[in-house]
Order: C-alpha cells, then sequence, then structure tokens
C-alpha cells in the first residue's frame, strides 16, 4: 500500500472519538488555483484530525466545504450553482453543514449566509485553524464565520494530508498573500498580507514527501520570488530544497517579472533537479496599460528578463497570464499583446478576459468599459496566436530526447502513461510497464498542439 495512503488510514483509525468529527463524514470540493488546492490539504488535515472521514461525494456527508475562487466573476457564478445541489441535499437532510471557504469567503463574509440560506460556515484562507470552533458554533445554532486575516499565519506546523493526489508530485506552500496591488486583482484583499514560512519547515515537508515516495514538488506563494526569510532569499531556499535529493524535482509559482532575478536563474541553472520552466505572468504587451495595471515593469524591463532567461537557462520553458481587455485597452494596445508574445516564445499560457472585481483598484478608479464582443475577440485572437505559437514549439521537440517523471497512466488510453519534462511539457507513451514515480527517457515521435508523443529509449 502507498505510504501516503496508510498514514491516512492510520490516522482516521486512531482519530479520538471524542472529537467534534467522530463519526461524521466530510466531503471537500476545490476550486481555483493551486494555492487553493494546497490550503484544501492542509483543512483535510485539520478535519481528520478532528475525527471527520473523508467522503467521495457529496451525498452521504455530513459537513460539506466548497473552498472558493474569487478572481474572476465566473469562477463565483460557478460556486453559486452548485450551492443549488447543496441547498437539495439540506433539505432531505436539515442537519447537514454546509460552510464556504477561500477567497469568495473572504471577499463575501458575513453577505454569503444572507444571500445563500443554506451557508453555515464562512471561514477566510487564514482562518482554517478555528474550523472546529465554527463547525461547533454550528451546531450550537449559530452561523459560523470567521474572516479575520492574518499576517503571520503560515501553516507551517501542520502537516497538509494529500488525499486523491497521484503521489508523485506535491504542493508546497512556501508563502502567503500579496503585496503587490496589481490594480485588476482582489488577491490582495482575499489572502492578505504576502508573509514568508520559516525554510526549515519547508525543506523538512520536502523531505518527507521524498520518503513517502513523492518525486516532484511544487514551492507555492503569489509573488514566490520576493520569498524572505532572515538571510534566505528564494534563490537560498530553491537551493536547500535542490539539495534534498537529486531525484527530487523542484517546480514554483508563480514568478513576478520585476522580481525574477540573475541570481535565482543561476540557481537554476546549477540544479538539475529544479526544473527549465518559469511561468512568468506578463498580462499585457503595452506599456501605459501595464502602468494603469499597476505592473510595476514595462515591455522593455519583461522582454529583457526572457532574454536573461534565455541566455543562462537555454531551452528553459516559459508561460504566462494574459489579460485581454483591461480598462480602456485600445486597439493597437491590444496588438502589442500580440507581438510581446511572438518576440517572448511562450509555451504555455493562460488567457481571461478581464473581469471586474468590486473593491480593486481597476474597479474604483478605471470604466471596465471594453464591451464584451471586443473582449472576446480579442481572447480568441491571443488563444489562436498562442495556439500557433505553442504547436511551433512542439515541433521543434521532434526527434528529441527528454527526461520524463512518470506522473500515472494517460487519461485518453489505459495503453499509454504520461508524464511531463523539465520544460512542463505533457509527454505521453506507451505504458510498457512503466511505474509511476519513475524517470524515462523519452524520444518524440508525434506531436499535437497540447501534447508530446513518444517512446521510451531506455528499456
Ligand atoms: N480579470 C481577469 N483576469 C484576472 N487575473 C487576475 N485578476 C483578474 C481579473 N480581474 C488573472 C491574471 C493573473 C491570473 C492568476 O489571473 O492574469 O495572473
Ligand atoms: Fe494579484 Fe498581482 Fe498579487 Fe498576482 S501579483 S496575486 S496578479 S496582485
Amino acid at each position: 500500500m502507498n505510504k501516503q495512503i496508510a498514514d491516512i488510514e492510520e490516522i482516521i483509525s486512531s482519530a479520538g472519538k471524542s472529537k467534534t468529527g467522530a463519526n461524521l463524514k466530510f466531503f471537500l470540493e476545490t476550486y481555483g488555483c493551486q494555492m487553493n488546492f494546497s490550503d484544501s490539504e492542509l483543512v483535510t488535515s485539520i478535519l481528520l484530525d478532528q475525527g471527520y472521514i473523508p467522503s467521495a461525494t457529496p451525498s452521504d456527508a455530513d459537513l460539506i466545504l466548497t473552498n472558493t475562487c474569487a478572481i474572476r466573476e465566473n469562477a463565483e457564478e460557478k460556486v453559486r450553482k452548485r450551492l443549488y445541489e447543496f441547498r437539495k441535499l439540506k433539505l432531505r437532510k436539515p442537519e447537514l453543514v454546509v460552510g464556504i471557504l477561500g477567497c469568495m469567503a473572504e471577499r463575501l463574509k458575513e453577505k454569503l449566509v444572507e444571500e445563500e440560506d443554506c451557508i453555515d460556515l464562512v471561514v477566510g484562507p487564514d482562518a482554517y485553524r478555528t474550523l472546529p470552533a465554527c463547525i461547533a458554533e454550528v451546531r450550537e445554532g449559530r452561523k459560523g464565520v470567521n474572516v479575520i486575516l492574518s499576517k503571520e499565519e503560515t501553516y507551517s506546523d501542520i502537516q497538509p494530508v494529500r488525499l486523491g493526489g497521484n503521489g508523485v508530485t506535491a504542493l508546497i506552500s512556501i508563502m502567503r498573500g500579496c503585496d503587490n496591488m496589481c490594480s485588476f486583482c482582489v488577491v490582495p484583499f482575499t489572502r492578505g498580507r504576502e508573509r514568508s514560512r520559516n525554510p526549515d519547515t519547508i525543506v523538512n515537508e520536502a523531505r518527507n514527501l521524498f520518503s513517502m515516495g513523492y518525486r516532484e514538488v511544487t514551492l507555492l506563494g503569489q509573488n514566490v520570488n520576493s520569498y524572505q526569510w532572515n538571510d534566505t532569499s528564494f534563490a537560498k531556499l530553491l537551493e536547500r530544497v535542490a539539495m534534498v535529493s537529486p531525484l527530487l524535482r523542484i517546480r514554483f509559482s508563480t514568478s513576478n517579472p520585476q522580481d525574477m532575478t540573475d541570481e535565482v536563474l543561476y540557481t537554476i541553472k546549477k540544479y538539475h533537479n529544479i526544473c527549465k520552466y518559469i511561468h512568468l505572468p506578463v498580462q499585457s504587451g503595452s506599456d501605459r496599460v501595464l502602468q494603469i495595471m499597476n505592473r510595476s515593469y514595462n515591455r522593455s524591463f519583461y522582454l529583457e528578463r526572457i532574454k536573461a532567461i534565455r541566455e543562462i537557462i537555454p531551452g528553459c520553458g516559459i508561460s504566462t497570464d494574459i489579460i485581454a481587455g483591461f480598462c480602456s485597452e485600445t486597439e493597437e494596445e491590444h496588438a502589442e499583446t500580440l507581438t510581446l508574445m511572438q518576440e517572448a516564445g511562450y509555451n504555455f499560457a493562460y488567457m481571461f478576459k478581464y473581469s471586474e472585481r468590486p473593491g480593486t483598484l481597476a474597479a474604483r478608479k478605471y470604466k471596465d468599459d471594453i464591451p464584451e464582443e471586443v473582449k472576446s475577440r480579442r481572447l480568441s485572437e491571443i488563444i489562436e496566436l498562442h495556439r500557433q505559437i505553442s504547436h511551433q514549439s512542439n515541433i521543434n521537440d521532434l526527434n528529441t530526447v527528454h527526461e520524463v517523471l512518470v506522473e500515472g497512466r494517460s487519461r485518453k488510453s489505459s495503453q499509454y502513461m504520461f508524464g511531463r519534462n523539465t520544460q512542463n511539457k505533457v509527454i505521453v507513451f506507451p505504458a510498457d510497464g512503466h511505474k509511476q514515480g519513475t524517470y524515462v527517457q523519452v524520444l518524440v515521435k508525434k506531436c499535437t498542439t497540447a501534447t508530446l508523443i513518444g517512446e521510451v529509449i531506455n528499456g
């Protein structure tokens, strides 16, 4: 049995019967970014410690929690729709407790329990330790609300429990919050001030994961390059985690262009196990738009960083985030985003239409004046160009050999396994007895716009 599953079973069977969750089942659903998925692993740990047992479906749970995202309006709409289902379950089972966690909880606070009659609990990202107390409040007939943000909380002493993972790749949160105040972004309001986690606890977590059989960790933060704990910078932290084992791959996300120093680039170059992949959100290719977005770099600074990456780490994979149709964006400015995409040559991009978020600087200061159909058209142009660029990048990989960490069976066919190369590209190859968590050398023979397909050449 996988060591992690054995550990979880032990936690479940040893959970004290007197704890608040004894013999009760919880169902936890997660939306949004990797940070939310990582937070859900903390919440799982807190609930297991209370004696709760995980449930695979909401219908037989006693406690339903939804860890939510607030970054764009459609993320919140999805959660509101899901609440219809939970309301139906609650009509059948009135003692069912329904809670909202995460960024939407933090943004809307008590308003959520006023607007949605099925919600009993609202707990923000810095208040998960108080979940048992909030649940106790609900049992006593009150609503359990805690949305207090903290300047110190990093949950560094809580061991995340990674239910349902692949046992090969894991997320490690290294910091919380964000101080950047990009004008479009709700995150500084929902996740509070930036704070770094003690590096010793991060390295220990990586070591434990490695001994449990994990072979890749992703260090997470809203702005990992500004990580700082006494004299440990992000570059030093990367180095310490890289030294856990040469067989443990390290990834990290997200990097802010203004903080991507050469020191970090040289550290990535120095260690084979630090993946040659950088996610560097640009948002826009226009200097004026970047300025009103309150991003603290301009186009030429950004492209100079891309050049530094290419020079210091040849072959490095680069991905980005792009927003189409930000307030007052002209056609020329949109075209500048397209030319920047071509110059940067991204392997991958996350592309969004601007969505106004109440309370942000942009919502207070600028008009969301780009008509919906213009935003949609600009976004399709960005997506189409991205498709061409990434397809070309995949074509360039044909007939080359890549080291792949095997993550599991391909979703499309059980005859195939899949994994990623150091540049984070997904590579599919015939299963032939290759095991999860091992490294194989794959010769790429074919590609689609999104995937490389190859054959293992090292038996
Ligand atoms: N509208 C659209 N996209 C947004 N993002 C953040 N806020 C918004 C918004 N209001 C995007 C940015 C960011 C990514 C995580 O989400 O591109 O980098
Ligand atoms: Fe939002 Fe900007 Fe912070 Fe990213 S860096 S979370 S976009 S404020």
